[in-house]
């Protein structure tokens, strides 16, 4: 059950096919007053409601034009791809609006839907943001792990991927996951030098996978 003491639900949508947004994010969605989100996550909910708040680069715009809602004791349901507890929106919210006012539902992240496609188990998964950044990661340290999980949505993220590949080649293979669940999902071994020259999809994960691992 929601916890309707809150006005704000963090509602993780999953990798991107409707078979995979929970009846629990439908049902946060649905008693919403106001969705937050892109407009590829908005489509994801056919009877939403119809005030929405489009999410751009401007993230204190966003966050400033949910105010009025919470202000008038309105509910704000704010759309993440997959998971929200990783690499998402709902960190910024949270320590905007406070912990007391947000609850968050989960969903399945594309980190799971990579290691799904893969048929290994993540546990000791080490997971590198460079989407949007560069990561504060020595690729040196990396070489210890024996899976590594890249969210590579940009280009700057693939070529960094494709630095950590090059390092790492004596030891780890490489998968790329693109359009993971949804109807172009693309997923493949490279040799890690074809990275620097692959047009990948906004929604792309590396793995390397140690080569022993890989039978
Ligand atoms: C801002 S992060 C959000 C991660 C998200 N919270 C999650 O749990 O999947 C965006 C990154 O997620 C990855 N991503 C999201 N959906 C994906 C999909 N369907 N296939 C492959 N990668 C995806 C890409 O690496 C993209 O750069």
């Amino acid at each position: 059950m929601a916890d309707v003491t809150t006005k704000i639900a963090i509602v993780g949508c999953g990798p991107g096919s409707p078979q995979y947004v929970t009846e629990a994010a439908r049902n946060a969605v649905a008693v919403a007053d106001a969705l937050v989100g892109s407009q590829r996550l908005i489509d994801l909910f056919s009877e939403s409601p119809p005030d929405r708040i489009m999410v751009g680069p401007d993230i204190p715009d966003v966050l400033q034009q949910m105010v009025p809602y919470l202000a008038a004791g309105r509910t704000v349901a704010v759309l993440v791809s997959g998971d929200p507890g990783l690499c998402s929106l709902a960190a910024r919210v949270i320590r905007h609006f406070g912990r007391r006012q947000c609850h968050v539902v989960p969903a399945v992240s594309s980190v799971q839907a990579a290691f799904a496609k893969a048929g290994l188990d993540w546990s000791d998964a080490r997971i590198v943001s460079a989407h949007g950044r560069e990561p504060n990661v020595d690729i040196a340290d990396l070489g210890g792990a024996d899976k590594i999980a890249v969210l590579a949505g940009t280009t700057d993220a693939i070529q960094w991927a494709a630095q950590a590949a090059t390092a790492l080649r004596a030891t780890h293979i490489v998968l790329l996951a693109e359009n993971l669940t949804l109807d172009d999902e693309r997923f493949r071994e490279l040799a890690a030098e074809q990275l620097y020259e692959t047009q990948a999809s906004s929604l792309s994960i590396v793995l390397l996978i140690r080569r022993t691992l890989w039978t």
